[in-house]
């Protein structure tokens, strides 16, 4: 059989990446159908050298469609995809519009694929930082047992969208011409929120709006899809999880800080490279003694996490720093979604 895939979506950011790791991927593609909102349509992007348009999206753009991808936030995904599912689509969708539904699987396909089946309709693509921290976290909880995480995010600007990023370019080329950028920004660090602030050669600790016990939404997001992701419950309180969620001046990759303490109390250094280089996806960069640790730049475009600064916490028995890097528009975002729909394809999981 072949598939009649729609990226919803498809001129942002990760849409883009969409639809390069769809040329690549295993899916045999009978037809796309690029979609975004009324501002694009008529615009041509490519698909394997051949110039598709791209549509207006209407409920009506699902007909026929056998698998939706999509990313054109939160807000689009809550309007258009049960009607895509009404059509008898199956949807896998980048947003966090779903993640928390109980009947919606939430999945990193090397660590929890196998919840795939259980849709009706709609899959969920984790946040991108908990993609790659839990692709870290799984082959060493399954070997040692997993206790208590806490995180710190270095988020690339890319994370917040295509307009987010040119804000910090153009904060930068006028930071650097000595002007005073702290009134220029109107995006970050979010632009769901009243104030705004300059990202360029600065740190921003809020990502997306406050919750009322004053973390991010961010933060609650890696709290809660982590569990659901490794307990399948997200209230489980069988691991703990805290996070700080930081927005650093990066294009492309996020970086995070982690902290976990394992059930096993003999473990060394040793054994977690060992684990983590025989998990799929994961790459291990962990020589200190020859300045070897995984970077944003060196991650860009490619669809691995990579893991390193493993070290023990020399205190606490059983405890260890680590340093997860990832490309979030990749393995965070499009090459997860894509992953998706190969399994889903590949088992025939409609
Ligand atoms: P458009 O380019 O027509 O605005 P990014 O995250 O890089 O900002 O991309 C957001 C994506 O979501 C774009 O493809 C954008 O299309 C799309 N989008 C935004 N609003 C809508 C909408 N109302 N309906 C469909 N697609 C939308």
């Amino acid at each position: 059989k072949e598939f009649t895939v729609a990226i919803l979506g498809a001129t942002g950011l990760v849409g883009q990446r969409i639809i390069k790791q769809l040329e690549q991927s295993t899916i045999p593609v009978k037809k796309v159908k690029f979609l975004a909102s009324k501002r694009s349509a008529g615009k041509k992007l490519k698909f394997n050298d051949q110039d598709v348009e791209v549509e207006e999206t209407t409920p009506n753009s699902f007909s026929g469609v056998d698998i939706v991808l999509s990313s054109a936030g939160g807000a689009v995904s809550k309007k258009f995809l049960p009607e895509a599912v009404k059509r008898g689509s199956v949807c896998i969708d980048n947003t966090s519009a779903f993640r928390m539904n109980p009947e919606v699987p939430l999945i990193v396909p090397e660590v929890n694929g196998e919840e795939i089946k259980h849709h009706h309709g709609i899959i969920a693509n984790p946040n991108c930082l908990t993609i790659q921290m839990v692709m870290a976290l799984k082959p060493m909880m399954d070997s040692f047992g997993l206790k208590r995480v806490i995180v710190s995010t270095y988020q690339a600007a890319s994370g917040a969208g295509h307009a987010a990023l040119e804000e910090l370019f153009k904060e930068a080329k006028d930071y650097m011409a000595g002007k005073d950028i702290r009134k220029e920004a109107k995006i970050l660090p979010t632009s769901s929120d009243k104030k705004h602030y300059p990202l360029a050669f600065n740190l921003l600790p809020q990502i997306d709006v406050f919750e009322d016990d004053g973390y991010s939404h961010e933060e609650w997001k890696m709290i809660h899809e982590t569990k659901k992701i490794l307990l399948n419950d997200m209230n489980a309180s069988d691991i703990k999880v805290t996070a700080t969620c930081v927005r650093v001046p990066v294009e492309i990759s996020h970086g995070e800080s982690v902290y976990f303490e394992l059930g096993n109390k003999n473990v060394t250094v040793a054994d977690l490279e060992k684990v983590l280089k025989d998990f799929p996806g994961v790459q291990v960069q962990n020589d200190f003694r020859k300045q070897e640790y995984p970077q944003p730049l060196n991650a860009v475009g490619s669809n691995d996490t990579f893991v390193g600064r493993i070290r023990p916490d020399l205190e606490t028995p059983g405890a260890f720093n680590m340093w997860v890097v990832a490309d979030n528009l990749l393995k965070g975002a499009a090459g997860n979604t894509v992953q998706i729909a190969e399994k889903l394809v590949a088992n025939n999981w409609f």
